[in-house]
């Protein structure tokens, strides 16, 4: 008994052993190599502590998706093309639901562990720090959307007969796994596969459709700008379609939800002549597509700038809604905030373009708005660049102090000098990311003067100051 209970006490130890020996050769490189330590698996965003990921790079996504409207289930693979920016011996992606059905780095089978929103992948070799590598991500289940703190849902939504998928903030982890923080972008190409008679749509430029042996179609999109995850989007079901070009070459393709195909007809049409009135004040489009993607009621409680297609709610597809989606492109998408802090370099520069926009086309001067939202007490509950909690991410004082900041930006240095800043910043930052520091610097430096009495009271002030 007690030669068996010693027996029996040290084969398990021996275990132990043994396995924390393998643990440890797997740390740190089974080949060696002993250098490379895993990506950390989360950038620290105030907001999201735990999206995105360190440790690398990606360059581009190419997501091929097949998805049942009738069971709800998705099934992918996703190819990320990445640069490792340190020696990695494991890596993580944000994946939230489904189930990954293997994974490998270069080819070779890689071991993956889950853990909450967390899917770490350990390649059998280590990725040297600047070296170009692909991880392959086969995964399916039925997606979950989730619901932010706000308390909207995003993700992957189904719909009567298909689907549609928004990201911002968190939503885009629902249905491929990535390095979901707007800090990394990406070129994207997406394949979907859905039944016969059942369009589906995603960001840039269609490229293709053919049909499979089973009967299923593929349609392929090309979305070669640098895109934010948060703004990639699939809407699958039945829509009526329309095509236009803007400014000379840009492809329009918008898409309607059959019972609202017909109203929102006339306002989708309008959409070349407003990206040339914005092209002509903040600089070229960004992209080489264009487009909308109008829903039915019930199914989006807000709208979204999705890259090149933005998507509406019926209930929201006015025409301030869809200056301020297509304001985006430049303001959001191609300049992309650093961290979820910066929202306002979204939300408050959209505002102000409709405010523009209003101003220019609309006889209602600036000056008015500016003092409608001055007027209104939930626009000063905390300053633009400080949302208390991601709760208050996309709260009024977001859209509405932040186009005040601009108001006042343009009223102190004169409407010639905010043009040229306008349209500076875009280009300056175009496909890139950029901070609210960077925003005031690049505004001093463009009006050539200090501007931090203006910052002070209109950016970082608590509360509502007199009277301007
Ligand atoms: N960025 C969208 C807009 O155009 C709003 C997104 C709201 N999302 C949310 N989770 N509350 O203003
Ligand atoms: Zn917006």
């Amino acid at each position: 008994m007690t030669q068996r209970s010693r027996t029996g006490a040290a084969a398990p130890l021996a275990a132990v052993l043994t396995a924390l020996a393998l643990l440890a050769a797997a740390c740190t490189g089974a080949t060696g190599g002993v250098r490379g330590t895993p990506g950390a698996a989360g950038l620290r965003d105030r907001y999201f502590p735990k999206q995105g990921n360190g440790g690398y790079d990606v360059r581009h996504y190419a997501l091929t998706l097949a998805y049942d409207p009738g069971t709800g289930r998705l099934d992918g693979t996703a190819v990320l093309t990445a640069v490792a920016t340190q020696d990695l011996s494991a890596f993580n992606l944000d994946l939230s639901g489904l189930v990954v059905g293997g994974a490998s780095v270069d080819g070779t089978p890689a071991a993956y562990h889950r853990a909450g929103n967390e899917l770490t992948l350990r390649p059998r070799e280590e990725v040297r720090k600047g070296t170009e590598f692909r991880a392959t991500v086969t995964y399916g289940g039925v997606p979950e959307p989730v619901t932010d703190a706000d308390g909207s849902r995003e993700g992957w939504l189904r719909t009567g007969d298909g689907a549609i998928a928004v990201g911002e903030p968190t939503g885009s982890m629902t249905w491929f796994p990535g390095n979901h923080h707007p800090s990394d972008k990406a070129a994207y190409d997406i394949a979907l596969t859905v039944p016969a008679g059942v369009e589906a749509l995603s960001n840039g430029v269609r490229t293709a459709r053919r049909t499979e042996a089973d009967g299923r179609v593929t349609t392929t999109w090309h979305a070669p700008e640098p895109m934010a995850s948060y703004l990639a989007t699939v809407a699958i079901g039945r829509y009526e379609t329309g095509t236009a070009t803007a400014l000379g070459s840009v492809p329009v393709l918008t898409a309607a939800a059959p019972a609202v195909a017909v109203d929102s007809a006339a306002l989708r049409a309008e959409i070349p002549a407003i990206l040339d009135r914005q092209a002509r004040r903040f600089g070229p489009y960004p992209f080489s597509a264009a487009g909308a993607v109008v829903l039915g009621n019930g199914t989006l409680g807000y709208a979204l700038e999705t890259q090149t297609r933005p998507v509406f709610p019926v209930a929201s597809f006015g025409r301030t809604t869809l200056v301020h989606e297509l304001a985006h492109q430049w303001f959001g998408n191609s300049v992309t905030p650093a961290g979820w802090r910066d929202l306002w370099l979204n939300e408050g520069f959209a505002t102000y373009a409709e405010w523009l926009y209003e101003e220019e086309y609309e006889k209602v001067p600036a000056r008015a708005s500016f003092e409608r939202a001055f007027a209104e007490r939930d626009n000063w509950a905390f300053p633009p660049a400080a949302p208390p909690t991601a709760e208050n991410l996309f709260d009024p004082p977001v859209y509405q102090r932040g186009a005040m900041v601009l108001h006042k930006l343009r009223v102190t240095v004169g409407d010639g000098t905010f043009d040229r800043i306008l349209r500076g910043w875009a280009e300056e930052h175009r496909y890139a990311n950029a901070s609210t520091a960077d925003f005031t610097a690049y505004a001093e430096k463009t009006a050539g003067r200090d501007l931090g009495a203006l910052w002070e009271v209109w950016l970082y002030g608590d509360g509502r100051p007199e009277r301007p």
